[in-house]
C-alpha cells in the first residue's frame, strides 16, 4: 500500500512540474505505457492470492485512473498555456500600411487597347468571333482551295473527332483531316467572314483575339494574338489602305516611322503586301522608326472579289482592305521585351516587371499621355 501512495506521489509531483506536452507524454508512457510502471504493477495482480488481489487491484485500478486524470488536466492546461502565448505574440498591428499586391495588365492586353484606342479614333469599331472556327470560316470563305498547301502551311489544330463519329480511326491513322472537323482558328481573318456575312457595308472593324498553330520555338508560340482589320466600301482602295496603317504605326510607336509596302501572297487579298518598318539595333536595344534595316509587322491587301461573293457581296459594287498584325511580336517591339516565351509562362515576377497599372488608361492616340 506504502508503495502506491509513493508511486502516486512520484508521478503527482512529475505531471505537475512537466512544463511540455512532450515532457508530459514521456511520463504517460513511464507509468501508462504498455511497459510502464503502473502498467507492469497491474500485470502482476495474476500471480497474487485472491486475498491479496481483493485488496491491490481496486487500489491499482484508482492509481490507474488518477494518474491518467491527472495527466489529462496538465495536458489541457499545457495545451491552454500555448494558445496564449502564441496569441500574445501573433498581434496584428492595424497601423500598418495595407499592401494588397495588386494585379497588372499583360503588355499583350495593354497593346491590344492602344491598338483599339488608335483604330477607334479613325471610325473602327471592335468585333470579336470564336476561337474554334469551322473550315468555312477560317479557310474556304477565305479563299483557301481544298487541299491546298497553304492549309498545311497554318499548322492547324484540328478538333478531335466526336468519339462515336464512324471512321475516327482512320482519320487519325492517315492525318488526313474532313472540312466537318473544327479548327483552333489560326488567324483572326475568319472574324472578317462573320462580319461580312452579318453585317451591311459601309464596314470598319478591327478583330483582337486568340490564335493558334501547332508550331513552338524561340519566336513561335502555339497560342499567340492578332488584330485584324477590315474596311468595306463603295470606293475603297490601296490609297486607303496605305494612309490608315501609316498613320497607326507612327501612333503607336508614338514616333513618324519610316514604313515601306512589299508585294505578297495572300490568298484572300488581291493584290497583298506586307508592311515592313525601318529600325536600328543599338546596342541590344531595337529602336523602330529610322535606322537602315526593315522589319515586317503586318499583312495586308484589298479584299479578294472571291472573299467578297462567299459573304453575298458583289464586288462590282463593293470593295475594302483587310490587315492582320501579330500583337505580341508588337508589344515586344515597343517594350523591349526579349524573348516571346516568357509572354505566357505565367511568372508573376515578369508580369511585375512588364505588367502595366491596370490604372492607366492607353490613352496616347487622344493626344492626353
Ligand atoms: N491572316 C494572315 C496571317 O495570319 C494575316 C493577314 C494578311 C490578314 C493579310 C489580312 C491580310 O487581313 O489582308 O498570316
Amino acid at each position: 500500500m506504502t508503495d502506491i501512495t509513493a508511486i502516486h506521489a512520484k508521478y503527482a509531483r512529475l505531471i505537475d512540474t512537466s512544463d511540455s506536452l512532450s515532457r508530459l507524454d514521456d511520463i504517460r508512457v513511464s507509468a501508462l505505457g504498455r511497459k510502464g510502471e503502473i502498467s507492469m504493477m497491474m500485470r502482476g495482480l495474476g500471480e497474487m492470492t485472491l486475498d491479496e488481489k481483493k485488496v491491490m487491484g481496486p487500489a491499482l485500478n484508482g492509481l490507474k485512473n488518477d494518474i491518467a486524470a491527472l495527466i489529462e488536466t496538465r495536458k489541457t492546461a499545457l495545451e491552454n498555456e500555448a494558445l496564449n502565448k502564441a496569441l500574445a505574440s501573433e498581434t496584428l498591428d492595424m497601423s500598418l500600411p495595407v499592401n494588397i499586391g495588386m494585379g497588372t495588365l499583360h503588355p499583350v492586353q495593354q497593346v491590344m487597347e492602344e491598338i483599339t484606342v488608335i483604330f477607334s479614333d479613325t471610325g473602327f469599331s471592335v468585333v470579336e468571333g470564336p476561337d474554334i472556327e469551322d473550315d468555312f470560316h477560317n479557310f474556304t470563305a477565305l479563299n483557301f482551295p481544298p487541299d491546298h498547301p497553304a492549309r498545311d502551311m497554318h499548322d492547324t489544330f484540328f478538333m478531335v473527332p466526336d468519339e462515336t463519329e464512324s471512321g475516327k480511326d482512320v482519320k487519325r491513322q492517315t492525318g488526313k483531316h474532313t472540312s466537318e472537323q473544327k479548327v483552333l482558328r489560326t488567324h483572326t481573318s475568319p472574324v472578317q467572314i462573320r462580319t461580312m456575312i452579318n453585317r451591311k457595308p459601309p464596314i470598319r472593324i478591327i478583330a483582337p483575339g486568340r490564335t493558334y498553330r501547332c508550331d513552338s520555338d524561340q519566336t513561335h508560340t502555339p497560342m499567340f494574338h492578332q488584330v485584324e482589320g477590315l474596311a468595306i466600301d463603295g470606293d475603297i482602295h490601296m490609297g486607303h489602305l496605305k494612309g490608315c496603317l501609316i498613320n497607326f504605326v507612327s501612333a503607336f510607336f508614338e514616333n513618324d516611322v519610316d514604313v515601306r509596302f512589299r508585294p505578297h501572297h495572300f490568298p484572300f487579298t488581291e493584290p497583298s503586301a506586307e508592311m515592313d518598318v525601318r529600325y536600328e539595333r543599338v546596342g541590344s536595344e531595337i529602336r523602330i522608326g529610322q535606322g537602315d534595316k526593315w522589319m515586317e509587322i503586318l499583312g495586308c491587301g484589298m479584299v479578294h472579289p472571291d472573299v467578297l461573293r462567299a459573304c453575298n457581296l458583289n464586288p462590282d459594287e463593293h470593295q475594302g482592305f483587310a490587315f492582320g498584325m501579330g500583337v505580341d511580336r508588337l508589344a515586344m517591339l515597343k517594350y523591349g521585351i526579349p524573348d516571346l516565351r516568357d509572354m505566357f509562362a505565367a511568372d508573376t515576377r515578369w508580369l511585375a516587371h512588364y505588367g502595366f497599372s491596370p490604372l492607366l488608361q492607353a490613352n496616347l492616340a487622344t493626344g492626353l499621355s
